[in-house]
């Protein structure tokens, strides 16, 4: 049974007094709310001790969005796996669209962190997602299948329960624009299925596959009733508190 996972991507927003307050707002919240997914925030390196220490005993998961693949060396600015596992990260982003445009990201990079994270007890959160002339051009399973084939080089089947995959189709990443729930039901029906030809059919079954882009409280509950969608990486409506818990109880 695979439990719905909101993950919840703050990009590079808030400080840690905002982070704070956010922490103090949402705990009450979703304890009140009672919810049954579980909730992460992936929040920027410097906001997560603060939160690891605010969410303590609530059950609401952390995230980094991002990781080095070396265990240390002359790579300045950068943060490595060992550093997130000592603040007792539980999730780590991995080749969102976002770094993968700005920042070089490759498959080969992405493949060699989820190698790392794996390594270290963490679970990454793989983003893949085609651009808007791939989609036009009806190229997003083909985009989509040559990423995860990649990015997976190597992994086996007892990584997969520990493995979540994030869709998220960049044209939809903070336009407001949603893919539509039968474009959504597709492709993450052509993942599930790719993850079962690279791990096995059993084990294939049991990673969590999340829609990301422009999730909101409004579009929560039909992303969910898709079939092979276990959640959602939410960007912008996981800044408010008051947002997010609709989303983690809709
Ligand atoms: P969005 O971002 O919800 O603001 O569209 C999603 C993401 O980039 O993970």
């Amino acid at each position: 049974m695979r439990k719905t996972l909101i993950a919840g991507n703050w990009k590079m927003f808030k400080t840690t007094a905002e982070a704070l307050s956010f922490a103090e707002a949402f705990k009450k919240l979703y304890k009140d709310a009672g919810a049954e997914a579980e909730a992460a925030i992936c929040a920027p390196f410097t906001q997560l001790s603060a939160l690891k220490g605010a969410f303590a005993g609530t059950g609401i998961k952390l995230g980094a969005q991002n990781v080095h693949f070396e265990e240390q060396g002359a790579f300045t600015g950068e943060v490595s796996p060992g550093m997130l596992v000592e603040i007792g990260v539980d999730y780590t982003i991995v080749a969102h669209s976002e770094r993968r445009e700005y920042f070089g990201e490759t498959d080969e990079t992405a493949n060699k962190k989820l190698h790392k994270l794996f390594g270290h007890g963490i679970s990454p959160i793989l983003c893949v997602g085609e651009k808007l002339e791939h989609r036009d051009a009806g190229m997003e399973q083909e985009i989509v299948s040559g990423q995860l084939r990649k990015d997976l080089e190597g992994l086996g089947a007892g990584h997969a329960a520990s493995l979540v995959i994030a869709y998220e189709p960049i044209w939809a990443i903070g336009t407001g624009r949603t893919a539509t729930p039968e474009q959504v039901d597709s492709i993450c029906a052509f993942i599930r299925r790719t993850a079962c030809s690279i791990f096995g059919d059993e084990a294939g079954a049991q990673l969590r596959i999340l829609y990301g882009g422009s999730v909101k409280p409004g579009n929560i509950a039909e992303i969910l009733e898709i079939e092979d969608v276990d959640g959602a990486l939410v960007g912008g409506a996981s800044l408010v508190a008051e947002d997010f818990i609709k989303i983690v109880r809709p």
